[in-house]
């Protein structure tokens, strides 16, 4: 009897599908907000794509029956089940050398697989309570989905509120000449009309607000999944109210926003649950050697591709710099169909003064003493777990939100400097830029204005902080919409 009772409670938990976008840098944060939201109490499906969970089981070693979130579910008893579905395509398609294939998959033919999962896991007999709908904001089905299963849409946003308002006011800029324009007919002075929005200058928006052919996959997917988000019952966002407060309350005016960043690792869960898709060198060991604050980290994250020449002048740059550092060379960084994209005999004439690796546990490096500067592409998540660490930063952004999320790092905060003014990069201005952040009395500065930061992170997730009571919020104006 009693243990019918408390298995009836179970069930009557609100119970969550949650979908994240089947890429690394959407994954990780999806996997931390799973727990965030099973530790509120909630029920959590998460539904990976078969691939992404191949990729991780197989560069965990694990068996590909294990499911991810085993460990942490044991730990903390959280009530987090997992699942996979199709992406549309074979496991060994090559998705990122055919990535517009992979991309017209995702919106052309994944709906159909959602729509089944999600049909199967409403319907089975163990899952009555399923309430909610939580998916990546780039899905263009999500309010569709919902609505077939009767069930709350929350949209999630993993990239900064200034990159979502700028999509979201997309016909704006259109009206306004700034996107979607002939070249010769673009307007190249900064954009004042949005609201929340001080000026910006155009070379600071998301690669694809700047290309004037918006015929492509990626386009006619921000395009529907801006639409779709207009019909989200709630709007989650990876970034902290007292960052971009101006952008955030323009937002909550038309639509239900929570800023609940930084999603980080958090306790218990920390480390307990395989997210990279790439096995991950120790870097720990070799860290453990170096002076404190003396190593620069340096990756271009999980997605974007590099030109074999700038890949050539940064690594001369970072040689020629002196400084030691731990490079995240991506096997695709140039393309998956390059063998070595270093310059010959660059590794060997390294000695052991820095490392080159496949892929690491970026956390663990940026948390270690030994780690000083990250030159980085300016991925959201790469930027959240630097200031998370205070770890002052290089910006090279090289496509989508990154242009954005560089003009946040280096313009509004000061945290960090920009690798090049220019279209070319020489090695001298990588050496010197380097040296400048490491050594020079501005790396200083940095240091303390993302010491300003990193205040701002923390205290977000302090008992009272901005986004503690956002996630109140959010879990209370939920609760009411579904009961
Ligand atoms: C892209 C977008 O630019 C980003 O803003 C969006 O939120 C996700 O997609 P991506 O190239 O994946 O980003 O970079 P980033 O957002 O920085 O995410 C990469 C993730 O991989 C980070 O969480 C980082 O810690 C992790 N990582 C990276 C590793 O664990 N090991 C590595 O060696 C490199």
């Amino acid at each position: 009897e009693m243990a019918d009772s408390s298995d009836d409670d179970q069930r009557q938990k609100p119970h969550a599908i949650l979908i994240p976008y089947p890429l690394q840098g959407h994954v990780i944060p999806a996997v931390h907000l799973a727990v965030k939201l099973a530790s509120r109490g909630f029920t959590v499906t998460f539904l990976n794509t078969h691939s992404v969970h191949h990729q991780i089981s197989r560069a965990h070693h694990n068996d590909p029956t294990d499911d991810i979130f085993a460990a942490v579910r044991r730990q903390r008893s959280l009530d987090i089940r997992y699942s996979t579905l199709s992406d549309g395509l074979p496991l060994s398609f090559d998705r990122s050398l055919h990535h517009d294939q992979f991309m017209a998959s995702l919106l052309h033919v994944f709906s159909a697989h959602v729509e089944e999962a999600v049909g199967r896991i409403v319907g089975s007999p163990d899952s009555r309570r399923v309430r909610f709908l939580v998916a990546d904001t780039f899905f263009v089905w999500p309010s569709t989905v919902a609505r077939k299963f009767g069930l709350a849409y929350v949209s999630f946003w993993t990239e900064p509120a200034l990159v979502f308002s700028l999509y979201y006011h997309m016909d704006l800029l259109r009206i306004n000449g700034h996107f979607d324009c002939q070249s010769a007919n673009c307007r190249d002075d900064p954009i004042d009309y949005i609201p929340g929005i001080k000026a910006i200058e155009p070379k600071d928006m998301a690669s694809y607000l700047q290309d004037t052919d918006t015929s492509s996959v990626c386009h006619q997917i921000i395009s529907s999944s801006f639409k779709d988000v207009k019909s989200a019952d709630f709007i989650i966002c990876n970034t902290v109210e007292e960052l971009e407060p101006e952008t955030i309350s323009a937002l909550k005016a038309v639509q239900p926003f929570y800023s609940i960043g930084p999603i980080v690792p958090e306790g218990a869960s920390k480390g307990t649950v395989a997210t990279s898709l790439w096995a991950e060198s120790d870097c720990t060991q070799w860290l453990n050697t170096r002076p404190r604050g003396s190593v620069l980290y340096v990756s271009f994250g999980s997605y974007a591709h590099t030109s074999r020449a700038d890949l050539a002048e940064i690594a001369h740059g970072l040689r020629l710099s002196g400084v030691s550092f731990v490079w995240v060379m991506r096997p695709d960084i140039v393309s998956s169909e390059e063998a070595d994209p270093l310059p010959d005999g660059y590794k060997d004439s390294l000695g052991g003064g820095s490392i080159i690796v496949t892929w690491c546990s970026q956390f663990e490096v940026l948390a270690h003493a030994a780690v000083g500067g990250f030159l980085t592409h300016c991925g959201w998540n790469s930027i959240i777990e630097s200031m998370w660490n205070g770890v002052p930063l290089i910006c090279f952004p090289l496509l989508t939100d990154q242009f954005t999320n560089r003009k946040l790092v280096v313009h509004d905060w000061k945290a960090g400097i920009n690798l090049t003014e220019r279209r070319e990069i020489t090695r001298e201005e990588v050496a010197e830029k380097v040296r400048r952040l490491m050594n020079g009395d501005s790396g200083g500065l940095f240091r303390d204005n993302i010491r300003e930061v990193k205040k701002k992170l923390a205290g977000a997730l302090m008992p009272d902080g901005s986004s503690v009571r956002n996630m109140d919020q959010f879990v209370n104006d939920l609760t009411n919409k579904i009961d």
